[in-house]
């Protein structure tokens, strides 16, 4: 059973499919962190002329076994470096065949991000846009980031989040949109659990209507 679940920053998509990888026992891919490995690599060099080539560069080389130092690469600036990478085209290539080798095991896979539906797994099981009011996702960000220790300064954060969705969106190479076939979830007033129910009966029924669970 695939699962794939895209949306924007902080939508809770990554809390979500956690949940369902517990719920269901199938193993969970956060591509998200691939994006923030490769940015996180390359940040000293976003203004040089072979940005592109050394963001390349280490796509090909990431070790995604070993995301070592997660703490940092969850940090809001290394969101923002992930974004820069993620419009390079070769570089979604680089790391593609990882995410499609995560999703098809044996027994399957969740994994969550902005593309999954639409270029990683389009023939995913079951399909879900995780959404929720731009305000909602920059707090819950805020209070994510808070509880890590950092200082956060809503404002700007409302923006670099804006600007991040906005680049995403418009990335040429990011299959960033809503799947025709995709279930959407609204999380704007949901808590966690309820989220998570809400999740699980969708794939229940989709799988049941498949004939698969
Ligand atoms: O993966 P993504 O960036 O979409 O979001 P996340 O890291 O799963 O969630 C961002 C923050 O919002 C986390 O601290 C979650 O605990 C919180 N959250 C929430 O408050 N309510 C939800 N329905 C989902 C997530
Ligand atoms: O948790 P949050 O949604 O804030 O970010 P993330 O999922 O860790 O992704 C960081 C950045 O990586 C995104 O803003 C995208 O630019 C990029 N990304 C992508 O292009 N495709 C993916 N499948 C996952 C992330």
């Amino acid at each position: 059973m695939i699962i794939a679940v895209d949306g924007p920053a902080a939508s809770g998509k990554g809390t979500l499919s956690k949940g369902l990888a517990r719920h269901y026992g199938l193993p969970h891919l956060d591509t998200g962190l691939l994006y923030r490995a490769v940015g996180w690599t390359v940040r000293e060099h976003l203004e040089a002329a072979d940005f592109e080539a050394r963001a390349i560069a280490a796509a090909q080389n990431l070790d995604a076994a070993h995301l070592d130092d997660v703490e940092l690469l969850i940090s809001a600036r290394t969101g923002v470096f992930a974004s820069k990478v993620a419009v390079i085209g070769p570089v979604r290539e680089a790391m593609r065949a990882y995410q499609v080798g995560f999703a098809r095991q044996p027994g399957g896979a969740v994994l969550d991000g902005r593309d999954i539906g639409t270029v990683i797994c389009p023939d995913a099981d079951v399909k879900l846009f995780i959404q929720a009011d731009s305000k909602a996702r920059m707090e819950r960000r805020a209070r994510q980031l808070e509880a890590r220790g950092e200082n956060v300064d809503r404002y700007a954060l409302y923006h670099q989040i804006e600007e991040r969705d906005a680049r995403d969106m418009a990335n040429p190479h990011g299959g960033f949109y809503q799947a025709s076939d995709a279930h959407l979830l609204d999380t704007t007033l949901m808590g966690i659990e309820t989220a998570l129910r809400a999740a699980v009966a969708i794939i229940d029924e989709a799988m049941a209507r498949k004939g698969k669970h």
